[in-house]
């Protein structure tokens, strides 16, 4: 889940490298470190805390080196401390290594060094890489750089679990291998330079043109070229994509934090997504799927899989593809799915969602129903990421980079993309026509109406100023609100550290109302017209009980039972969650803000999950 930035060239690698770690801070945050190559071997300079503690290392400043790699770590193994930081070296010093993942065999891989008389100095199972990479290097007779090479091989041989690697050796200062399994990595093509990182945005003021890496490649790096090899070291043609993302996308722009940013973005957002998918008269149409009738009427199931948010986005898909579709749709969280036995076969189209698709969990779910010959489509934030490259179908959200660990915009975007999917799905298989021409009306007047929507920030910021010290939050809603109600549950956990619950509004008074007691403040949602009268008698049981209540609506209700009442623009229940979500992404960040919280960076969070 760490970040990973490389630098090879002919301008100084520090400052490169310590930029590009900042960038990736979000992907972990818990210490940080820089290799680069001197002229008098490898340098290393490493902390825990915060990746800008760097800057106030001795002799930071003295590095001249022009190869360098770099990693900001989120624990998995051994504690955050200097000792467990990256990168880490083989006793010998010969070589740096920064890992993004886990070696699952590294107690085995341990033992096997320590008794070939290797000593270890961290907890962590990175460790175990630098000293395999010198064992092998040792045994091998070869000369030149084919014996780095050879050596990285058969280390990468032996590692199971999860790696992404960048690797710099004392005898090679030109070059330096990268290589991954599971775990994210791009290389940035430059003139006479190359750029390595564990995500796009990081490098993408430098360049536009990236190398893509699949599993078990190996990535032989000089200043001016990328040698790609599989695993037996054949060479390998792989071309650059270009990626059309604007570098300042993943700067702040002036607001305090990503999230804000991100929050304000979503019109725009939302606006690419749905990009000329369609228009009012014509009908909805996706370059990338090529489905007709005959094959959308032998799928029999569709499942959505995905974790966190991400989920949550499935939810609101489930309600459009049922409804419209009259396909059996079922919403799974990715790490329950892949352990479950799902009934998967032929029939079955499984639906895999992941703003950074690079989620572990995500990925392994999705190759398991390819596996059983499902048919898999994936819907992705980054262009080229590991779910889009598995899956046989993939669609973008094109929200540009979300930087935040909580998910906004990421959100919105998936939500419509679902809607429009299961618009596209309903026009081949020709029912719901009237529905579907009226959702489309809709669906267009959606920009607009969240420009609306974020105009209720100050009344937000004020009910945030008065509950932002409670200690439980309870979220109520039926219908698509419920489903919203557990995304506005999760974005408040996440960055406010206040413990909240979401529960569908009529299953209150089996249990949980037991909870409510004076002054525990109850948000509920209401956008559905048929529901609401029956949510309101929910509110109602908890009013009764000395609840403070804040409503997210566009219905009409008497407001003067509400603590403060929010209204949002009417919209079609398919798409109101990205409506009514936008309130609740606000009540979030406010209250962290209130809180004196960092809210782009959460504690224990980070916002690619690389690892089961
Ligand atoms: C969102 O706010 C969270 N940080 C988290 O739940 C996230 O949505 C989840 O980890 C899935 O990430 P993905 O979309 O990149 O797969
Ligand atoms: N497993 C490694 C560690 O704990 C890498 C973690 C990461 O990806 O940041 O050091």
């Amino acid at each position: 889940m760490c970040g990973i930035v490389g630098y090879i060239g002919y301008q100084k690698a520090s400052p490169i490298l310590i930029n590009g770690l900042i960038r990736l801070e979000y992907r972990g945050y818990d210490s940080a470190g820089i290799s680069t190559i001197e002229s008098d071997g490898l340098s290393i300079m490493k902390d825990k805390g915060r990746v800008r503690n760097l800057y106030d290392l001795d002799g930071i400043d003295d590095l001249k080196g022009t190869i360098g790699i770099a990693h900001t770590r989120w624990a998995t193994h051994g504690k955050p401390s200097k000792e467990n930081s990256h990168p880490h070296q083989d006793n010998s010093k010969t070589f740096s290594v920064v890992h993004n993942g886990i070696i699952e065999n590294y107690n085995e891989l341990k033992k096997f060094l320590i008794e070939n008389g290797y000593k270890f100095y961290s907890d962590t199972d990175t460790e175990t890489i630098p000293n395999l990479i010198h064992y092998y290097y040792m045994k091998n007779k070869n000369t030149g750089i084919q014996r780095f090479l050879e050596a990285v091989r058969n280390a990468c041989a032996d590692l199971k679990g999860s790696y992404a690697l960048e690797i710099i050796c004392k005898d090679y200062p030109d070059n330096m291998i990268v290589t991954r399994k599971d775990s994210p990595l791009v290389i940035g093509k430059g003139n006479g330079e190359n750029y390595i990182s564990s995500d796009i945005p990081a490098i993408l003021s430098f360049t536009r043109d990236f190398y893509l890496l699949n599993d078990f490649e190996i990535v032989l790096l000089s200043r001016d070229e990328a040698k790609f090899y599989d695993m037996d070291l054949n060479n390998i043609d792989k071309k650059t994509k270009t990626i059309e993302w604007d570098a300042t996308s993943s700067e702040k722009n002036g607001f305090d934090d990503f999230m804000l940013k991100e929050i304000y973005e979503q019109p725009t957002a939302i606006r690419e997504t749905i990009g000329s998918k369609f228009s009012e008269n014509s009908k909805c149409e996706f370059e990338e799927l090529n489905f007709d009738k005959d094959f959308l009427s032998n799928i029999k199931r569709i499942y959505i899989v995905a974790c966190g948010t991400a989920m949550h986005a499935g939810l609101a898909g489930k309600n459009a593809i049922e409804k419209l579709c009259r396909i059996p749709t079922e919403v799974d969280i990715a790490s329950e799915f892949r352990y479950r036995e799902p009934l998967i076969d032929d029939k079955t189209l499984c639906i895999f969602i992941s703003q950074s698709g690079e989620t572990a969990d995500t990925i392994a779910a999705l190759k398991l129903s390819k596996s059983h010959g499902a048919k898999t489509l994936a819907i992705s934030n980054v262009i080229g990421s590991s779910i889009t490259r598995e899956a046989d179908y993939c669609l973008y959200t094109h929200a540009g980079p979300e930087i935040a660990v909580a998910s906004t915009k990421a959100y919105t975007s998936q939500v419509i993309l679902l809607v429009i999917l299961a618009i596209y799905f309903a026009e081949i298989l020709e029912i719901n026509t009237e529905k579907v021409n009226s959702l489309k009306k809709e669906i267009l007047t959606l920009p607009k109406k969240i420009e609306e929507t974020l105009k209720s920030s100050s009344q937000i910021e004020d009910f945030a100023k008065k509950v932002y010290q409670e200690k439980d939050i309870f979220f109520l809603g039926r219908g698509v609100d419920e489903n919203v109600a557990k995304e506005g549950s999760l974005k408040l956990k996440e960055i406010s550290y206040i413990h909240s619950e979401s529960y569908a509004a009529g299953e209150l008074k089996h249990g949980p109302i037991a909870l409510i007691e004076k002054d525990v403040t109850v948000i509920g949602i209401m956008t559905d017209e048929k529901l609401v009268e029956k949510t309101v008698s929910n509110l109602q049981e908890v009013i009764t009980r000395g609840a403070k209540t804040l409503i997210i609506t566009n219905q009409k209700i008497d407001e003067s039972m509400f603590d403060m009442v929010i209204n949002i623009p009417k919209i079609d229940c398919f798409v109101s969650p990205i409506l009514s979500i936008i309130p609740l992404q606000l009540f979030s960040y406010y209250i962290a803000k209130e809180k004196g919280l960092d809210v782009d960076k959460p504690r224990n969070l980070a916002k690619s999950v690389t690892v089961e």
